[in-house]
């Protein structure tokens, strides 16, 4: 189902009570979320089980690992499964994110694999994509993302795909205070919703949710959500800020 969604991506920042701050200073505010308008956060791990129980009673506010591993359990020091995340209460998972591509070399197959992994247990995937500036300055970037989402989504039955969160992420956009333009951001996000529309029709393709991200902030959110294809975005920098992040939430269509 097509949703609005702020997401926040807190990346490797923040200690416990750092983190119980900012969760505290987001839920005071109001904001009208429902099942359309949703919040997700994305957190490090160890901070996970606290806050699902602080958001618990919150109507539109979700929690987030910003990854896991592909496998089902066992020997795999230092990895997290899906069910452990499922168990603790935890619903969304980012996937791919260009740092876990580039840092940890995760593949489009490897990815395919997790996406399976997150979806057998009922939570839902924030699959990222993205060129980077070569990619983008040779003018190829709707190729590359295309290819991004063939290699690990399109193995999905329609009715799986349509669970699945798409995060466009510019590399280029990333923490450089460089923004994709909103014009930009509706241009690829319009061509990766007629990608989707080729392999499964238009129907499901209306119904998929794409964020964008890439230095997104309290100043230019309104005008990027504006944009007829942009579902909201996936915040990294602002979201550790209430305040920003509050304006950005707010900034939703
Ligand atoms: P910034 O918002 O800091 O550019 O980070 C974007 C991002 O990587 C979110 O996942």
């Amino acid at each position: 189902m097509r949703q609005q969604i702020a997401a926040a991506n807190w990346k490797m920042n923040l200690t416990l009570t750092q983190g119980e701050q900012l969760l505290d200073a987001i839920l005071k505010n109001e904001y009208s979320l429902n099942e359309h308008r949703k919040v997700v956060l994305a957190i490090p791990f160890p901070y996970l089980l606290p806050a699902v129980n602080k958001v618990k009673n919150t109507q539109g506010v979700f929690v987030a690992a910003q990854n896991c591993y592909n496998k089902k359990s066992g020997a795999f020091t230092g990895e997290t499964s899906v069910e452990m995340l499922q168990s603790i209460g935890v619903e969304y998972v980012v996937l791919g994110h260009s740092e876990r591509r580039e840092y940890f070399n995760e593949s489009n197959s490897f990815l395919a694999e997790k996406v399976n992994i997150v979806l057998e247990n009922n939570l839902i995937p924030i699959f990222c994509c993205g060129e980077s500036l070569t990619i983008r300055e040779e003018g190829t970037q709707n190729e590359f993302v295309a290819n991004q989402l063939k290699e690990s989504l399109f193995h999905l039955s329609a009715d799986q795909i349509k669970k699945v969160v798409i995060a466009y992420e510019p590399i280029w956009a990333i923490g450089t205070g460089k923004t994709a333009s909103s014009q930009q951001a509706q241009d690829i996000h319009l061509h990766i919703r007629n990608t989707f529309a080729a392999a499964y029709g238009n129907e499901v393709a209306q119904d998929i949710t794409i964020l964008y991200g890439g230095s997104v902030k309290g100043n230019n959110a309104a005008e990027i959500f504006a944009m007829p294809d942009v579902d909201g975005g996936l915040v990294g920098g602002a979201s550790l800020n209430a305040d920003e992040f509050a304006i950005i939430i707010n900034a939703l269509k």
